[in-house]
């Protein structure tokens, strides 16, 4: 696996630049201003804060909305932004990860903090808004957690499912796909890895309570594990045959229910194994051996 791979997978995660959230196109304010125009351009963006700097752009302190507030309060707007710009600010450095950015949030309680480069200049503000539009977004597309271990050389990718939320049908697998696709796995098996995937997860939906979806990889091979808490499978090797379903009417009018999705993970595997334990749950493992390159 190559390190630039490497390096793209962690852009998708949690642990992407802080980047990735910011809002760029802050006007620059600076300590001259009148409290009156932060007023205004607050109002008119939106923004609960704005950072301040000097005519070079370096970051100087911060008008938050209780600035804002106390200004007001004095009827002070004439006055200039230097009177009630809070300093020192907390801030964060651009290469600083989502995960430290809600880190430092959380325990100064700020809604805001501007993000700055190497030489002190603002190119943005991460807000607890743009925070969270992606954290939803993500959680929405399946896309939730990633761990490491890089001592055994494997990554690991895990993906929350619901059961019966075909709204998002098909997210984890195709999640899975794409972070898969950026390691230069061999179009074939990710090709067999995305059918194996796909299966498993539409056997969660449709009959499972919730469960999850996970892809272990190291240079030799990409490991599927999807596990489930619902009502188990009573007999495995029936379930295995070509053309055996229980998927009720509603389930085969959407196209599901032939049959067909136990058989065809197991025939694009080079191993695979199911645990079921009725009224527990449903364990499917499954093996790509990786083609070499
Ligand atoms: N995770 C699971 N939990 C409980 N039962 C399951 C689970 N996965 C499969 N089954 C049972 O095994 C049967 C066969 O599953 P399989 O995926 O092969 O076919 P299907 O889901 O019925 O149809 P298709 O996959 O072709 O849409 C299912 O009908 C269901 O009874
Ligand atoms: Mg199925």
């Amino acid at each position: 696996m190559d390190l630039e791979a490497t390096n793209k997978l962690e852009q998708e995660t949690l642990s992407c630049s802080v980047e990735k959230v910011m809002v760029r196109n802050i006007p620059q304010v600076t300590p001259y201003w009148q409290m009156r125009h932060v007023k205004e351009l607050m109002r008119i963006r939106r923004l609960d804060g704005v950072p301040i700097t000097d005519d070079e752009g370096h970051l100087l302190g911060i008008i938050s909305i209780s600035d804002l507030i106390i200004c007001i309060e004095n009827k002070d707007l004439e006055a200039p932004v230097s009177k009630y710009m809070t300093t020192p600010v907390k801030y964060l450095i651009l290469n600083k990860t989502l995960i430290e950015a809600l880190r430092e949030m959380n325990r100064f309680k700020f809604g805001r903090l501007p993000v700055v480069d190497d030489k002190f200049k603002v190119i943005g503000v991460v807000y607890w808004w743009s925070l969270f539009a992606f954290l939803q977004e993500a959680l929405d597309t399946g896309m939730v957690v990633k761990k490491t271990t890089p001592s055994e050389g494997v990554i690991s990718y895990t993906y929350q499912i619901l059961g019966k939320d075909f709204v998002h049908a098909g997210n984890a697998s195709l999640q899975m796909r794409k972070s898969l696709q950026q390691l230069s796995i061999d179009p074939k098996d990710l090709r067999r890895i995305g059918i194996i995937a796909y299966e498993a997860e539409m056997n969660i939906i449709i009959y499972a309570d919730r469960g999850s979806l996970q892809a272990k990889v190291n240079s030799e091979k990409v490991e599927v594990i999807a596990e489930d808490k619902g009502p188990g499978i009573p007999d495995v090797n029936l379930a295995l045959q070509e053309g055996f379903t229980t998927a009720p009417d509603y389930i085969r009018e959407m196209g599901f229910g032939a049959g067909m999705g136990l058989p065809n993970i197991k025939r694009n595997a080079d191993i695979f194994q199911v645990d079921s334990r009725v009224g527990v749950g449903t364990k499917v493992y499954a093996v790509v051996n990786l083609t070499r390159r």
